[in-house]
C-alpha cells in the first residue's frame, strides 16, 4: 500500500492484525462511558454491527446485553473470518450471521424491523454516502430499536495527528488522512441520523476527535 489518502485496503492482513490489537486503546473507558449514557442496559436480542472489522466490539456488545443474535456484517472477507472465530470462541450466541457485503453497492440481506441495537464503529466515513447507508439501517432497525455512531470527528486535526502518531503511523501520512477519517463533525453526524429517519439524536463527545451518537427508531 503505497497511498493512503482514500480508502484503506481492509482485506490485508496486517491490517486486520491492527484493528484487532488497537481494539482495547480505541473502545477504552471514555468510549464506554459514553456508550453507556447513550443507551439503557435492558436485553438486547437482535444486535447487528455495520463494518464490523474483526468483531470485537460485536462480540463484548452481545455478552453485555444478552443477545440471541449477532450479525457481522463487512465487505472484508479476512476481517469477516475473524469475527466469526471471535464471536464463536467469546460468546455462547447460537444464531452468529456473518454478511460480506459493500455498503456501497450491494443490498443489505437483514430483515426489515429485526434489530434492537444497530452499531457502526469508525465505519461511517468509510461509506460514500452516509444519508443512503444509514436510511438503509433505519430500516432493519425495531421500532424502540437504536443505532449508534461512533467515529472521529473534524476540527481538531493537531490532536488527531497526535493521536495517530501514537498508534505509529508517520505524521505526514496522519495530516493526510485527516480529511477522510475525520470527515465529519459530531453536528453533521446527527444530522445523518435525523435525515435519514431517526428520532431522539444525540451526540457524546469521547474526547477532542472522537464521538459517539445515538438515534432512536420511533
Ligand atoms: C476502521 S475499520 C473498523 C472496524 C471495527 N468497526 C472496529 O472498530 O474495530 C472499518 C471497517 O469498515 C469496513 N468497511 C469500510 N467500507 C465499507 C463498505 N463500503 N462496506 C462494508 N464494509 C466497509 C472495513 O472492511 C473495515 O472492516
Amino acid at each position: 500500500m503505497a497511498h493512503h489518502h482514500g480508502k484503506s485496503d481492509w482485506a490485508d492482513p496486517e491490517h486486520v492484525q491492527r484493528m484487532a490489537k488497537s481494539y482495547q486503546t480505541r473502545y477504552d473507558d471514555k468510549f464506554w462511558n459514553a456508550f453507556t449514557s447513550v443507551s439503557n442496559s435492558e436485553t438486547k436480542l437482535v444486535i447487528a454491527d455495520f463494518g464490523c472489522g474483526p468483531g470485537l466490539l460485536l462480540t463484548d456488545l452481545a455478552n453485555k446485553f444478552n443477545a440471541r443474535t449477532a450479525i457481522a456484517l463487512d465487505e472484508s472477507g479476512p476481517m469477516l473470518a475473524l469475527a466469526e472465530k471471535n464471536l464463536r470462541n467469546k460468546t455462547k450466541i447460537e444464531s452468529i450471521q456473518i454478511q460480506q457485503v459493500n455498503f456501497d453497492t450491494d443490498e443489505i440481506r437483514v430483515a426489515a424491523d429485526s434489530i434492537d441495537l444497530a452499531f457502526s464503529g469508525f465505519m461511517l466515513h468509510e461509506v460514500a454516502s452516509p444519508h443512503d447507508f444509514v436510511t438503509s439501517v433505519y430500516k432493519l432497525v425495531k421500532s424502540n430499536g437504536v443505532y449508534v455512531v461512533y467515529d472521529f470527528v473534524s476540527g481538531n486535526e493537531e490532536q488527531f495527528v497526535k493521536a495517530m502518531v501514537d498508534f505509529d503511523m508517520s505524521e505526514d501520512e496522519a495530516r493526510k488522512r485527516y480529511p477522510h477519517m475525520c470527515k465529519h463533525s459530531a453536528e453533521n453526524i446527527v444530522e445523518i441520523l435525523e435525515a435519514s429517519g431517526f428520532s431522539n439524536c444525540r451526540v457524546l463527545r469521547v474526547d477532542d476527535i472522537r464521538a459517539v451518537a445515538v438515534g432512536l427508531k420511533r
